[in-house]
């Protein structure tokens, strides 16, 4: 449903709950405290409100990314997580929150994305899995580990793990030298 300015009252006439729901917090923790780094989980909570959720994701160490139709509530959310949950928008996690319509959002541009695929699509082969521009190899995942951004690399990683059935996951989070030793190792 389109964004209805309704809410945009609500938030500047009633206080908000402050604390997320038990399956909330039920669901992450089963699912996502074990993740080796924390920070490379990501979560977009669509209509995001004063940040309640947001802010115990950020709190726990997660990314955690809001958009929200309300400017009000927005900035009650990002005033609370800036305050409450250092280093939540920082280099290392990015979290944001953006005010805008989650059914009229500016991206991603339709006619962009139509002139960028009648430029590539031809490379493309259909039933085939891409990451990165080409096909999931583990040669492709071990050279994204050397050379990709570390938002890549994590997922670099998952794609090894699963092409890989019974393989540990690739810690890139461990120091450096580490990572450089065993990646030497690697096909
Ligand atoms: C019931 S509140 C829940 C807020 C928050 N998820 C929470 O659990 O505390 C619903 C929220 O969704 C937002 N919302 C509803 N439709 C939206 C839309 N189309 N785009 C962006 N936000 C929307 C409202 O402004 C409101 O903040």
């Amino acid at each position: 449903m389109a964004w209805d300015p309704v809410w945009e009252q609500v938030f500047t006439s009633q206080a908000w709950g402050r604390y997320p729901g038990e399956d909330l917090i039920r669901f992450v923790a089963r699912n996502f405290y074990a993740a080796p780094d924390r920070a490379a989980v990501r979560f977009l909570e669509v209509g995001c409100g004063t940040g309640t959720n947001l802010w115990f994701l950020a709190r726990e160490g997660f990314a955690a990314h809001g958009i929200e139709g309300s400017a009000t509530a927005a900035g009650i959310a990002r005033t609370r997580l800036d305050a409450e949950c250092p280093g939540w928008d920082g280099p290392q996690r990015r979290g944001g929150i953006e005010v805008g319509d989650m059914l009229a959002l500016p991206w991603p541009d339709v006619q962009k994305i139509h002139a960028w695929w009648d430029l590539h699509g031809a490379r493309f082969a259909g039933g085939t899995r891409y990451f990165l521009g080409h096909p999931v190899t583990a040669e492709h995942c071990v050279k994204v580990l050397r050379e990709g951004f570390q938002r890549q690399r994590v997922a670099a990683a998952m794609h090894l793990a699963l092409l890989r059935p019974g393989s540990v996951l690739f810690p890139t989070s461990a120091p450096a030298w580490r990572q450089q030793r065993w990646l030497r190792g690697s096909a």
